[in-house]
């Protein structure tokens, strides 16, 4: 079947009082848009093709969505929901579905989608609709007295009586390609609103005899539109909430559900334990056994199996290898490599080095441009000075050396093999291997000195 997707998203969404277009919001890391985009794709059909309808902040949404092969449609002036259909139908030529969606409606299902469009078949129009306790702002699902969809009412044209049905419109709908333009050109803006309604469309069904049905949704909160940023909110609240026992069925353990946020991927191995309060971004994969402290926030890192994670750590860009020891407040940043069973302690950065197997870096350092062999030992305070305020350079620390507290190597540093370096040093020179490099003034102590004392 060809399926045509049509996403509206030009509306302004004023109540969200931002400058940035409503459907880029994210909900869990990912704008609304997106969320809506990837529900559209999973659909089954031998041929898929997407318009977006943009309006309000269009070239901010083209831009920030440059990577998505959609068409991009512009609607300039926002005269109704079928007038949005309208700019996309010339697009939809030879489509035997055209599914409408909402860009602000980012938790809709596939299934539900899947649903709908079996439900159109090409023949029939078919609605989503679903049951509101407060139904009041949505429009109405009229219905004969044997259960037939007659027409929508929108809110603002509903008689006393109209506005008391609880079954309403979730603007969500898919359309017979063959009846789109016949149905579209027929649209006026004869109402309460003065805009094309594409909910007018379901009467013209009916009155030419083409059934109208309707499929619902799995949940409420699929069809949960967003306005404002109490709305948005919730859903992130949901989503994260899914995210959640998605995790927990797969066997990992959660402290609290509840405190968790992944804003982006989160594979897990077997018997991993997050405690409270950790937010995962973009693409973390997790292996076997491992436990994450509370309050770490972790981006794009691969963390191999058997490794702890104590609490406050922030880790970003890295990979981390088997039964490491990282933490607690270590910041791993980009470009980090940890070899098997390293350790980084609390008030450690590093950047863009390798610390290799079972070395250490314990205290209050920060190691970037470097690279660091196996078995080394790295004191409290150690500090490599990569940057003249122009350039880079690096530091190199061969397997088993010893740097001694409070140490500045200034790179370019080399520091040989099972070398020595004394606490306190300035290092601006080569250790060789198996030396002992001391760099600092040497101690005198002076006898006789006398205490001063406060003068009157
Ligand atoms: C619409 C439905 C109503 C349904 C409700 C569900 C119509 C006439 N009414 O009403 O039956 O209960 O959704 O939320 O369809 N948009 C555009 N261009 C436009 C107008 C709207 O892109 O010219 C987009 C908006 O950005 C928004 C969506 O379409 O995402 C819905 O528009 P909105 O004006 O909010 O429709 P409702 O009045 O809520
Ligand atoms: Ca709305």
């Amino acid at each position: 079947m060809n399926i045509h997707v049509i996403i509206l998203a030009a509306g302004q969404g004023s109540r969200m009082k931002s400058a940035l277009p409503k459907v880029l919001h994210p909900i869990a890391g990912r704008s609304m848009l997106e969320h809506v985009l990837s529900a559209s794709e999973s659909i089954p059909g031998t041929n898929q093709s997407t318009h977006v309808v943009i309006g309000h902040g269009a070239d901010k949404v083209r831009e920030r969505l440059a990577h998505v092969s959609v068409n991009w449609i512009e609607q300039t002036e926002q005269l109704g929901t079928g007038h949005a259909v309208m700019q996309a139908a010339t697009a939809c030529e030879g489509a035997d579905v055209v599914l409408v969606l909402y860009g602000d409606v980012p938790m809709i299902r596939p299934n539900t989608l899947n649903a709908l469009v079996s439900a159109c078949g090409g023949e029939n129009l078919a609605l989503l609709t679903v049951d509101l306790a407060n139904p009041s702002g949505y429009g109405r699902i009229v219905r004969d007295e044997l259960g037939a969809i007659l027409a929508i009412v929108e809110d603002k044209d509903a008689t006393h009586e109209q506005k008391a049905i609880t079954e309403t419109n979730t603007g969500i709908m898919a359309i017979p390609g063959t009846r789109l333009h016949p149905w579209l050109n027929s649209l006026t803006n004869d109402n309460a609103q003065g805009e094309y309604y594409l909910t007018d469309i379901v009467a013209m069904a009916v009155a030419e005899g083409t059934s109208v049905v309707n499929a619902r949704p799995g949940s409420e909160m699929e069809v949960q539109g967003v306005n404002n940023r109490a709305q948005q909110a919730q859903l992130e609240r949901l989503l994260q909430l899914r995210n959640a026992e998605q995790l927990m069925n797969d066997g990992v353990t959660l402290m609290d559900p509840a405190r968790l946020d992944v804003r982006g991927t989160l594979t897990c191995g077997s018997d991993v334990v997050i405690d409270i309060n950790c937010v995962f971004e973009g693409k973390v994969v997790l292996g076997d056994g491992i436990e994450i402290g509370p309050n770490c926030h972790i981006k794009d890192a691969l963390i191999h199996s058997g490794t702890v994670i104590k609490a406050n750590s922030v880790i970003e860009d890295a990979v981390v290898g088997e039964l490491c020891d990282v933490g607690p407040f270590a910041r791993l940043r980009p470009g980090t490599k940890l070899e098997q069973k390293a350790k980084v302690g609390n008030f450690v950065e590093t950047k863009k080095v390798v610390i290799g197997a079972g070395s250490k870096v314990n205290h209050l350092s920060y190691i970037g441009d470097a690279e660091v062999g196996s078995g080394v030992n790295i004191g409290a305070g150690t500090i490599t000075c990569n940057y003249d305020g122009a350039n880079k350079f690096k530091t190199t620390i061969a397997d088993g050396a010893f740097i001694g507290s409070n140490t500045a190597l200034v790179a370019p540093v080399s520091i040989g093999k099972d070398a020595l370096v004394g606490a306190g040093s300035t290092v601006t020179s080569d250790v060789p291997d198996e030396h002992l490099g001391v760099a600092r003034g040497r101690q005198r102590n002076i006898s006789g000195w006398k205490k001063p004392v406060k003068q009157s």
